[in-house]
């Protein structure tokens, strides 16, 4: 019955930060997604008779995709595949689902926070066994792969009905269609104190959560409004689009701009919330205040013990460079480690394998720790909730008192969407070449202590990823970093991130675009952004 089928490579098919992502045009050309499945399946060993999870965000080709893999990985042996029902699983529940029925993989459909729709973006992800993204090794021969594949396996059946649960043979692979929110409600029940949660709720304290038509709606719907007692309504947008709606399923201040009107309007919730398109990102807002992400890992880390299912405390902080460094604080005052590791959640897995780190983070609105490998958008609303719930202060008050113990690390991402590529890889190679020069030059009242090109040692495996960012480090003590995302598929987006640092004695209570004004005119000044980009302004501040 196992068909192999001929077909010729495309020479574009290297995964980024993330996994394949294209724009969905791009994934309909005959044997595109195919060969890419195909691909992963060529460089992996072993998993004949084994389990593979399969699911996504529910965007648009997401079902055509889950049917083409199905019947790919019946032909090349896998023994049983775990989907979810409707082809959905977020990324955080694909990440339980194959760590907790021990698969050896996983596939996961999604391109994540990007927009969605027949003239969007697509993509494909491989996890390994421990449920976070494939390591570079194993993604860097998945593209030596898909550049000389010259075959891909299939079985001809029928679709399967990935919208009944239970279980249907195709050839000696046996399909099971699982409930996609129920494994991942249970492991959220064991982490955190729901009691407390609920009586929180019972008391009158009012939350609001968007899930931008995206994969989180079913999993929010089931824990914050039928586990948690939150009233209907508690959850907008809960019913996952294959286009979002028309919206970019990005929680930030341009996308999530109802949220934030609702949480800095009058009579506001106590608390807001908002998740991406497959549910691995988290935005937090509390009444009047918006919370970075880095911000929030520093907080979530300082207060983890709050939750049972870390009360044993913390091995150690792990947060992508590009993030600030108020989680250092909390490292140093826990006594515990902090790892600093390139942009992208793949980093953290030896990390969390090797029990070196409990929680990590991006600035990016990624969140998590060592219950999945993946970050995860509802674990991080869930375990503010659980501090909410037993300190019973608001989200500022929470806040005002970790600055005053800690300092406050004044923070903003600003990015220039849609650069030409070859002014991004100008302005780029520029910077780097001028690197050395920089040292001891004044920019407005602050002087260049240190440069550098972002460079990590894996501590575990010992692997080496340079080139992963040009930090300039003042003598101040702030920081601007530049990189050029990986996720994107057209042109190229420049990433500019402005740090700076008042200790608890400083002022901690500045407008952060005002705080970082000198900074904003440093980076242009080092970068030469206006000239290269012919921008005037970021796209997106978030
Ligand atoms: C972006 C974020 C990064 C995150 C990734 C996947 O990657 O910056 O932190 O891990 O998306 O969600 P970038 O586009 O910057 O390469
Ligand atoms: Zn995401």
């Amino acid at each position: 019955m196992t068909r192999s089928i001929a077909t010729t490579p495309f020479d574009d098919q290297k995964p980024g930060t993330s996994g394949l992502r294209k724009k969905v045009r791009v994934f309909q050309q005959p044997g595109y997604a195919k060969n890419f499945i195909q691909s992963v399946f060529d460089v992996l060993d072993g998993f004949a008779g084994q389990t593979l999870v399969l699911g996504g965000d529910g965007r648009f080709l997401n079902r055509e995709v889950i049917q083409t893999a199905i019947r790919m990985a019946a032909a090349n042996g896998f023994g049983r595949v775990l989907v979810g029902s409707g082809g959905i699983l977020s990324t955080p529940a694909a990440s339980n689902v194959i760590r907790k029925y021990g698969a050896f993989g996983g596939l996961i459909l999604s391109a994540s926070h990007n927009p969605g729709g027949p003239d969007e973006d697509f993509g494909i992800k491989y996890n390994i066994s421990n449920g976070g993204p494939a390591p570079e090794k194993v993604t860097d021969a998945v593209y030596a792969r898909s550049k000389v594949i010259d075959r891909y396996l299939t079985v001809d059946v029928p679709d399967v009905d990935l919208d009944r649960l239970g279980s249907t043979q195709v050839g000696d692979m046996t399909i099971e269609v699982i409930d996609p929110v129920e494994d991942y409600a249970a492991l959220m029940e064991e982490l955190f104190d729901f009691g407390a949660i609920r009586s929180l709720i019972a008391g009158g304290f009012r939350l609001s959560f968007d899930a931008m038509h995206a994969v989180t709606g079913p999993y929010a719907h089931e824990i914050l409004e039928r586990r948690l007692g939150a009233p209907e309504g508690t959850v907008v947008n809960g019913t996952p689009l294959p286009d979002f709606g028309g919206h970019h399923p990005d929680p930030n201040a341009v996308h999530a701009a109802e949220l934030f009107a609702r949480m800095f309007g009058a009579d506001a919730p106590d608390f807001g919330a908002a998740s991406d398109g497959d549910g691995d990102r988290n935005l937090i807002v509390g009444r009047n205040i918006f919370v970075t992400p880095s911000d929030s890992l520093a907080v979530l880390a300082a207060n983890m013990g709050l939750a049972p299912g870390y009360a044993g405390g913390l091995t150690g902080i792990a947060r992508s460079m590009p993030t600030s460094g108020a989680a250092d604080r909390v490292a140093r005052a826990l006594n515990v480690p902090l790892f600093e590791t390139p942009t992208g959640w793949k980093f953290f897995g030896n990390l969390l394998d090797a029990g070196l780190a409990t929680i990590c983070g991006e600035e990016s609105a990624g969140t998590g720790s060592n219950h999945v490998r993946e970050k995860d958008g509802l674990w991080a609303v869930l375990l503010w909730l659980n501090i909410l719930a037993v300190r019973r202060e608001s989200v500022a008050a929470i806040m005002a008192d970790h600055w005053a113990r800690y300092g406050r690390n004044y923070y903003a991402r600003h990015d220039y969407e849609g650069v030409e590529s070859d002014a991004a890889d100008r302005l780029m190679s520029e910077l780097r070449g001028g690197l050395d020069s920089l040292v001891g030059q004044s920019f407005g009242s602050s002087i260049v202590a240190a440069t550098d090109d972002f460079e990590y040692t894996d501590p575990v495996d010992g692997s080496v990823s340079r080139a992963q960012g040009v930090r300039i480090l003042f003598e101040t003590g702030s920081r601007i970093v530049f990189r050029l995302s990986g996720t994107g598929t057209s042109g190229a987006t420049l990433r500019v991130y402005l740090e700076r640092f008042e200790g608890p004695q400083g002022v901690l209570d500045y407008d952060v675009g005002t705080a970082l004004e000198d900074l904003v005119e440093a980076a242009d000044a080092i970068a030469g952004i206006r000239h290269h980009t012919g921008r005037e302004q970021p796209t997106v501040i978030t």
